[in-house]
């Protein structure tokens, strides 16, 4: 860690972030509107390689409407073969780094069949479901505790600054429970009824790994789901493609692009 630390600073001068954004599938863009300073992961010690469609493998630092923010463009997967620890690490650098605020973004599929491609999802809860948990292992209390509490990942605070963002941009949002499954894979038909039934409104194969570790640091959580599917099954749905979900994110993005600024500004 102290490693990436001192590689980050010194490469920033000393940049201090006090918002961090994990931009998800076909919502990078963002990061090349808003740049002081990118590093790629490659050059980054300790940092692994995005290799995701779609994705950049950049951190990307910027001042943006004031406020000083880290983001990252491209996310590291678990289906990648990466550990929880490994796609967690970026969340605990920039916890080190100061930001206090992260916004975890991405694209999903519509479990809710009320949701509709494209439209704009704030995440009010999630369900692990990925098989297993990012803080196993020994526990670092220079971080958080062994058995963090749970019960608000997605500050309310947090949801009301983005509503009224919203709201001022004439955005509709939709809001649910984001389900994680592990990927690579998508669902099965039978695999999305039971997310439904368990309360899942969308589904993915991200974001739960990084909420998690960004609330046992004691970091308070943002997520906006994009979404750009229905899910398996899921009437009107058809069978799903990475290139499908990139394309439908890319309809999204000027919404999402406006919605992120306001809300950066906002918090
Ligand atoms: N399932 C899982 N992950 C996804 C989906 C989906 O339907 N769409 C985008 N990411």
């Amino acid at each position: 860690m102290e490693n990436t630390l001192e590689f980050i600073k010194e490469k920033t001068k000393d940049f201090r972030p006090e918002i961090g954004i994990i931009l998800g599938s076909g919502l990078g863009k963002f990061a090349d509107e808003h740049c002081d300073y990118a590093l790629l992961y490659t050059e980054i010690p300790d940092f692994i390689k995005s290799t995701v469609q779609g994705h950049k493998g950049r951190l990307v630092f910027a001042e943006i409407d004031g406020k000083r923010v880290v983001m990252m463009q491209g996310r590291n997967h678990f289906y990648e073969g990466h550990s929880m620890s490994e796609i967690t690490y970026p969340v605990k650098v920039m916890k080190k780094l100061g930001v206090k605020t992260l916004i975890l973004t991405n694209a999903a599929g519509a479990v809710n069949e009320n949701f509709k491609p494209s439209d704009l999802m704030l995440i009010t809860d999630h369900i692990n479901f990925m098989g297993t948990n990012p803080l196993i292992g020994p526990n670092d209390g220079t971080l958080g505790e062994r058995f963090p509490d749970m019960s608000e990942i997605y500050k309310k605070d947090l949801i009301k600054i983005a509503e009224s963002c919203a709201e001022k941009l004439g955005i509709k949002l939709q809001h649910g429970v984001y389900f994680a499954s592990s990927g690579p894979s998508y669902e099965t038909p039978a695999e999305i009824k039971m997310a439904r039934i368990m309360g899942a409104d969308a589904v993915g194969m991200s974001t739960v790994p990084e909420a998690i570790v960004a609330n046992y640091c004691g970091m308070k959580v943002l997520g906006i789901s994009c979404i750009s599917n229905a899910a398996a099954g899921v009437k009107g749905g058809q069978s799903l493609s990475h290139e499908e979900v990139i394309e439908t994110t890319n309809a999204a993005k000027a919404a999402f692009k406006a919605l992120l600024k306001a809300i950066i500004s906002a918090v």
